[in-house]
């Protein structure tokens, strides 16, 4: 069994341990086709997943997406530095021949996917655009594949303060909100979540090509308009910044600002 401490340790990785094993578990379970990944960060999830793979002497391989620039991947610098650190974990984690690793946003990659990929299990943890994501790659989901969708928060709404800005994060409540409406459409059936993490399968009666309603969609995203959240305590908020570099010290006085 792979250590999932260490790889999240060593890979950045931005799930709690347990969900890496969750996330391996799923990948052991793959019977045909690769493995598609939208956010890879640092590879901590690819690693999991391509563990499950070779652990279970499967002959597929992981693709995973990233256009690892902007965002949370500005801190560690440009592409080629970011590749380098992604490279690196791969190596450390013997994994690096399961891998093809894509840069680019999913929307650019996906025409230089090989025609014909059939996807045994798609993992979805970019920005919170699932519906884009569905249009590119689910109907070549194969019926009955495992579905993992990161950042399943309903009604979770993060404001960050930036001195006399906040900034608005909805990206936990859209993902919850597009699930819901694909649940609703038949197709996405949930099975478990571990943490924030949506676990679920393209259920096995879809076997034909889906159009996506783009007028349907839309009214999803309409719902943003208004949010209600709460701003925390700005000394609180701070401290919070200031030890995220630190997990086991910024989850335990998260535990105690909580309570
Ligand atoms: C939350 S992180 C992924 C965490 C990672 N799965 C782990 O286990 O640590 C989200 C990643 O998605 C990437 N991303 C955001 N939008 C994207 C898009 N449209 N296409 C590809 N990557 C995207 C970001 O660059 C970032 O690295």
């Amino acid at each position: 069994m792979p250590d999932f401490a260490e790889i999240k340790r060593a890979a950045g990785g931005m799930l709690a341990a347990e969900t890496y094993g969750a996330v391996y578990d799923a990948a052991c379970g793959v019977e045909k086709g690769d493995i598609l990944e939208i956010g890879t960060a640092h590879g901590a999830a690819t690693i999991a997943l391509a563990r499950g793979l070779k652990d279970r002497g499967h002959d597929g391989k992981v693709l995973t997406i990233d256009k690892i620039s902007g965002g949370s991947r500005e801190a560690f610098g440009d592409v080629e530095a970011n590749l380098r650190i992604i490279n690196g974990n791969f190596d450390k984690f013997d994994v690096a021949g399961k891998i093809d690793f894509h840069v680019g946003t999913s929307w650019d990659i996906a025409a230089q996917l090989p025609e014909g990929l059939e996807i045994g299990l798609l993992m979805l943890d970019a920005d919170g655009a699932i519906d884009r994501d569905f249009r590119l790659f689910y109907n070549a989901v194969l019926p009955g594949s495992p579905i993992i969708i990161d950042d399943y928060m309903p009604d979770f709404v993060r404001l960050y303060r930036r001195g006399r800005t906040v900034r608005v994060d909805q990206k936990r409540r859209l993902t919850a909100l597009l699930i819901h409406y694909f649940e609703e459409k038949g197709l996405l059936h949930a099975t478990r979540l571990v943490g924030e993490t949506w676990f679920g399968k393209k259920p096995e009666r879809v076997t034909g090509k889906v159009e996506f309603d783009l007028g349907e969609i839309a009214e999803v995203y309409r719902r943003l308009t208004f949010a209600d959240a709460e701003l925390h305590n700005p000394l609180a908020e701070f401290i919070g910044n200031a030890t995220r570099k630190f997990p086991g010290l910024h989850k335990a006085l998260k535990r105690i600002y909580t309570k």
